[in-house]
């Protein structure tokens, strides 16, 4: 007989597999994670020499339920309290936008186009635009008004400034195909043009200087334009030394500025590939 893990490699392998055949496979997989009987990886070995081993089956368990799975509609427990002028938005299989359960929240008067995801947690604020393709990350914000384009990738608790509070003139303009990394800021209406990426942890606003080090070019907001960030341009925290007329005590501080490190290539691609049978 077949173990689970030959199964699910062998469900996998199959396109034409028998779907209930699947799902009961899938069943019976997901139940084991859920009781702790599998892991995606696990130490083995003795104490000393133990190493941490990855079973790649068990991930190919979990996309298998993705690709099983129909959209279904799922009434969450909560109840919430908020300004009557503002209820949340109620979506049905028809809308196609997948809501996973689990504390997230679309005001009414955000547009979030079919085929977007959002994951638990995450909010998206008012007046909002949310292009075709697009995943919302947990812990991500769509902060009002805020413009997202065609299959932008908004990584787990990335925050997109709001133009309600403070008041600004521009919302943050995010175009297609950009990456946003993980636990990145973006605020006071910066403009990311398309397929650019910010790493992990980078923070834009009106007043941080993005210096490019392949064009030697130093972008800045002014009076009447945003912040903007090129086409392509891979962009990552970094610092700068504090310039020296700032103070005389020799403390040797720097600052924090995001950095243009280089224009998107194939190895940026293979980086933030994104796993389509999650989609
Ligand atoms: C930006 C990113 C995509 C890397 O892109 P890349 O094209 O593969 O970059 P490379 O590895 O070619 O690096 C180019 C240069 O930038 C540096 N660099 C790359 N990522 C950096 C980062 N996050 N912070 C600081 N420096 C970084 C590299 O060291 C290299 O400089 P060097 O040549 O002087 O060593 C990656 O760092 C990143 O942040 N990915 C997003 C991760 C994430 O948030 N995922 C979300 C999951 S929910």
């Amino acid at each position: 007989m077949s173990t689970l893990a030959e199964l699910i490699s062998e469900l996998l392998s199959q396109s034409g597999a028998d779907p209930d055949l699947a799902r009961v496979t899938f069943l019976e997989f997901r139940d084991h994670l859920t009781q702790g009987k599998i892991r995606a990886a696990e130490k083995i070995g003795d104490k000393k020499d133990a190493r941490w081993t990855v079973n790649p089956w068990v991930k190919q368990g979990i996309l298998l339920g993705f690709r099983l799975g129909v959209l279904q509609e799922m009434p969450a427990g909560l109840s919430f309290v908020d300004k009557d002028t503002f209820p949340a938005r109620q979506f049905t299989v028809a809308d196609k936008v997948r809501v996973v359960p689990g504390g997230s929240s679309i005001r009414e008067g955000a547009y979030v186009a079919p085929s977007v995801i959002c994951m638990p947690p995450m909010f998206i604020n008012v007046g909002a635009y949310v292009d075709e393709g697009t995943m919302i990350d947990s812990h991500a914000l769509v902060g009002s008004c805020a413009q997202i384009g065609k299959r932008v990738h908004l990584s787990a608790a990335a925050q997109v400034g709001g133009v309600l509070e403070p008041i600004n003139a521009a919302p943050v303009i995010i175009e297609d195909d950009v990456l946003v990394g993980g636990n990145c800021g973006i605020y006071e209406g910066t403009l990311v043009r398309s397929r650019a990426v910010l790493g992990a942890g980078t923070i834009l606003t009106r007043s941080t200087p993005l210096y490019d080090l392949v064009r030697g070019e130093v972008y800045r907001a002014t009076a009447d334009a945003p912040l903007e960030v090129p086409e392509n341009a891979v962009v990552v925290p970094g610092s700068r030394a504090v310039k020296k007329e700032k103070g005389p005590w020799g403390w040797n501080l720097s600052l924090y500025t995001p950095v243009v490190v280089k224009y998107r290539d194939e190895k940026t691609d293979r980086g933030i590939e994104l796993e389509d049978w999650l989609r």
